[in-house]
């Protein structure tokens, strides 16, 4: 058994999992550095190195500790390693444990594309203990939450009616946690490969992506989580032109949005945008996203033309 973590989560998650999981007290340590930037080939190529110096055969497991970057990655080195071998995900953040962490998706950025090369492979466990998100700081823990809000949305339902509005709390339960992960699980289910109804998890993610790598060039990057927020915001104000979303959707979203995230006030501009929306890798076939009818109503490869983008920014 081989440990990878990076050096946060080397620092913070990976001793009280020692004391924990004896199996894990004799198991190597691979050690990356920190942060999206290192989710490439070199952080890669690594941890071949070192499993290879360990002499790791097809037996055994990469166990990966950590946020969605040390997920993601780990499951990709361990996927192609001698042509794959086990791993196990022991995710340390909220976006990792709902969303990261399940569905078999591993992958690296490539050359300026985020998850340019991947592959799907499910993990062989996922261990979840929520006091982990005690050893983040307040934005990172916070963003999380995001991918929850997504996912409720997307139930619809009870789901949206009971936990809408919630206080940040309420997120951080186990109870709140797997319920957002058997969500992502019953979709991952139904199209394990991306193909048709696990793409409604792309919903804010086409402006969010774009928010995200716009941010990234500026003095204040987001989040992934935070730029989802905002991504979310405006695709549903784009559901509601387009598919006649629901006025009263939008602002209990809005309300939601205000409440836990007040400090996400940024108003974004086309021009700043449009770069980032059409280097989307989706986006091939003309811009196409992921939109909400309603609560609970997904309606994917939705059309989205030029005027409607114009009009939501104007
Ligand atoms: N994060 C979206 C998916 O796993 O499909």
């Amino acid at each position: 058994m081989v440990l990878l973590a990076d050096a946060r989560t080397n620092g913070f998650c990976v001793h009280p999992l020692v004391h924990q999981f004896s199996l894990l007290q004799c198991a190597d340590r691979i050690i990356i550095p920190q942060g999206e930037a290192h989710k490439n080939m070199d952080s890669c190529m690594l941890i071949w190195q070192q499993l290879t110096e360990l002499q790791a055969d097809r037996n055994t497991v990469l166990v990966n500790v950590g946020g969605g970057m040390v997920c993601d990655l780990g499951g990709f080195a361990a996927s192609v390693y001698k042509r794959g071998i086990s791993f196990i995900h022991i995710p340390t953040t909220l976006l990792a444990m709902c969303d990261a962490g399940i569905g078999g998706k591993t992958g690296i950025d490539f050359q300026g594309y985020k998850n340019h090369l991947g592959t799907f492979n499910d993990a062989e466990a996922l261990y979840i203990d929520p006091n982990f998100l005690d050893t983040l700081d307040f934005r990172t823990r916070k963003s999380g939450i995001a991918e929850m809000i997504k996912h409720d949305l997307l139930q619809g339902g009870d789901i949206w009616n009971q936990t809408y509005p919630a206080e940040e709390q309420d997120f951080y339960t186990l109870q709140k946690i797997r319920q957002s992960m058997a969500f992502k699980q019953m979709i991952v289910a139904q199209d394990p490969r991306d193909e048709h109804i696990r793409q409604c998890l792309n919903f804010g993610h086409s402006i969010g992506h774009a928010i995200e790598s716009y941010a990234l060039q500026t003095e204040y990057p987001l989040l992934h989580g935070e730029a989802i927020i905002y991504g979310m915001y405006y695709e549903l104000l784009l559901s509601r032109n387009i598919l006649g979303l629901e006025d009263s959707i939008l602002q209990q979203f809005d309300d939601v949005r205000r409440k836990l995230f007040p400090e996400l006030q940024a108003t974004f501009t086309l021009s700043q945008l449009t770069p980032f929306l059409l280097q989307d890798k989706k986006n091939n076939r003309g811009l196409r996203m992921s939109l909400l009818k309603g609560v609970g109503q997904c309606e994917v490869g939705v059309m989205v033309s030029p005027e409607s983008l114009q009009n939501l920014f104007s």
